[in-house]
């Protein structure tokens, strides 16, 4: 009696804290996509390694399409002393034609060795993109697992590396601006892109890349169950006021990024850009409507 007593005490507590961590099965809300003999399955489907190695690269995906939420993917990369051209994505991605598509990306590019991981995030709107960023991490992420998250709600799209902002892409469609509209499924992805790290191809030698990935909850709004207007409700509490902007904590820590780590922003390569900068970027400048105030 007491036994049993004791066992669905640690059972209601270990779902306690299951729900508090995200720490649920992948295959609730996540299917393999590709290179499914690279992933595996581990504590009890809590966790999954992503392995990349001369054969095949992997990628997993949400079943359902979002059309607001606050995203995220605890994430360990490869880490190794050469692991430059491989790429670890987490990402959010609607399935129209690349030419049309939207997508918000995290990228994590490899290093040779020696340098630094770099961390690469992404804009795509109706299939245009160009809107990379670059910094260095303050910290090894292949050292230890990090929340990587994204919100995404009708006043503005948030990177965040735990609780730090890095990237903050307003909803400026009033200015003419794209934003995201179209629903998308979240990925997860270990390949390899000769782009990735200043043209070193990869090393096969250094294989296999492994990666691992955690928290597979979800808060987000499927359209499939309701009309979008509704997912842009405030029945969802990612659309609430208090995210419409960062408050004074962190927009200070986002400052702080922005100045000791990014090390390329698009709205500041002129080259790129000879007949004017992408107008997200001027109004961003002028940094006004940042506190919601006029423009
Ligand atoms: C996700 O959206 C795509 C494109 O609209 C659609 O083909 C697919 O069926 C959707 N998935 C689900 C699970 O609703
Ligand atoms: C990296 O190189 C060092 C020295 O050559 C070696 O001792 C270490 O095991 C290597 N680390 C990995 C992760 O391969
Ligand atoms: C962006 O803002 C406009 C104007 O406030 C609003 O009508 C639209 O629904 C928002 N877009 C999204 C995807 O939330
Ligand atoms: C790959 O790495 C190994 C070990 O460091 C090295 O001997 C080899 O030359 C490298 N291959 C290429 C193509 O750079
Ligand atoms: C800002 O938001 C964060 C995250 O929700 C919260 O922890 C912090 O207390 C807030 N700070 C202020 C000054 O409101």
């Amino acid at each position: 009696m007491a036994f049993s007593v004791i066992s669905v005490f640690f059972l209601l507590l270990g779902e306690i804290f299951a729900a508090e961590n995200d720490d649920i099965a992948f295959d609730k809300k996540y299917e393999f996509i590709w290179g499914n003999d690279h992933i595996l399955s581990l504590n009890q489907g809590r966790e999954l390694q992503l392995t990349l190695d001369n054969r095949s690269g992997c990628k997993f995906a949400s079943y359902l399409n979002y059309s607001s939420g606050f995203f995220h993917m605890r994430m360990k990369i490869p880490g190794n002393n050469n692991t430059a051209g491989v790429v670890t994505s987490f990402y959010l991605m609607s399935k129209a034609s690349a030419s049309q598509h939207d997508e918000l990306d995290f990228e994590f590019l490899g290093n040779i060795e020696g340098q630094q991981i770099t961390l690469q995030t992404n804009v795509f709107v109706n299939g245009v993109g160009d809107r990379e960023q670059r910094i260095n991490l303050w910290f090894d992420p292949a050292g230890n697992f990090h929340d990587y998250k994204i919100i995404w709600n009708p006043h503005q799209v948030v990177f965040f590396i735990d609780d730090t902002p890095i990237r903050v892409f307003k909803n400026y469609t009033n200015y003419g601006v794209p934003y995201p509209t179209q629903p998308m499924r979240i990925e997860a992805a270990l390949w390899t892109a000769d782009w990735a790290t200043f043209g070193h191809k990869i090393n096969w030698t250094y294989a296999p890349f492994v990666a691992h990935c955690q928290g597979f909850d979800i808060s987000g709004c499927s359209a499939q169950n309701s009309d979008v207007e509704e997912c842009y409700s405030s029945n969802h509490w990612w659309n609430n006021m208090e995210y419409w902007n960062l408050n004074s904590t962190q927009q200070k820590a986002y400052e702080n990024v922005r100045k000791k780590y990014m090390n390329y922003d698009y709205c500041d390569d002129k080259a790129k850009y000879p007949s004017g900068l992408p107008r997200e970027c001027v109004i961003q400048k002028n940094g006004r409507l940042h506190n919601g105030q006029k423009y």
